[in-house]
């Protein structure tokens, strides 16, 4: 990662840093039949920082022209993803990322029609989780520390968007 330029971090509004990767949007407000959905899934393989910056950038590309907003989380293997936009959009994307041969057990957690978007300054916000992150957040430390926990989501699935919007506070911190 460290070989990105500034002019491509310009170019594409994005700001890389060791453990984070995130990306502007323009503010948007939520439509009618604007629908949300969180799921789990688990990575193919060890996914590297290459590997995580094709599937950002492919990510970002394709969002912000197809106005779809969210987030994306990486812990020990595994997945944790809202995205959110109108409702033919998310269920064409849906098709796509279901048939990504990158991971696979795509678990979905949460899919409601949405007043407001909740990440809209994000196209796609990415974080990978590490321990230093478990510590941090404590009481979310069960749901990830040995990786998205599928099961335990199923039991709350309310947890995966406080997970998401705690990391997302974080992220607007930076
Ligand atoms: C965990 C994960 C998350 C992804 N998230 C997105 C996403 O938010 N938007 C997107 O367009 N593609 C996403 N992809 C990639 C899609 O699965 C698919 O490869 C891509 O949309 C194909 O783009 P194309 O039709 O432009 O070739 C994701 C893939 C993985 C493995």
């Amino acid at each position: 990662m460290a070989g990105f330029s500034v002019q491509l971090i310009k170019a594409h509004g994005i700001l890389f840093s060791n453990e984070l990767i995130f990306s502007s949007a323009i503010s948007r407000k939520a439509t009618v039949t604007d629908i949300q959905i969180v799921y789990t899934s688990k990575a193919r393989r060890e996914v590297n920082d290459a590997e995580i910056v094709q599937i950002h950038s492919t990510a970002l590309t394709n969002n912000i022209q197809s106005d779809i907003t969210g987030m994306l989380l990486y812990a020990k293997g595994s997945f944790l993803q809202v995205i959110e936009g109108a409702a033919d959009a998310i269920d064409r994307l849906m098709e796509k990322i279901r048939a990504d041969t990158r991971h696979y057990d795509v678990e979905v957690l949460v899919r409601t029609s949405i007043r407001r978007r909740e990440f809209k300054n994000w196209s796609m916000g990415y974080r990978r989780l590490e321990d230093a992150d478990a510590k941090a957040l404590l009481s979310f430390a069960p749901f990830f520390d040995n990786g998205f926990d599928a099961k335990r989501f199923c039991e709350q699935p309310g947890v995966s968007l406080d997970i998401l919007q705690a990391l997302a506070s974080q992220l607007e911190e930076n």
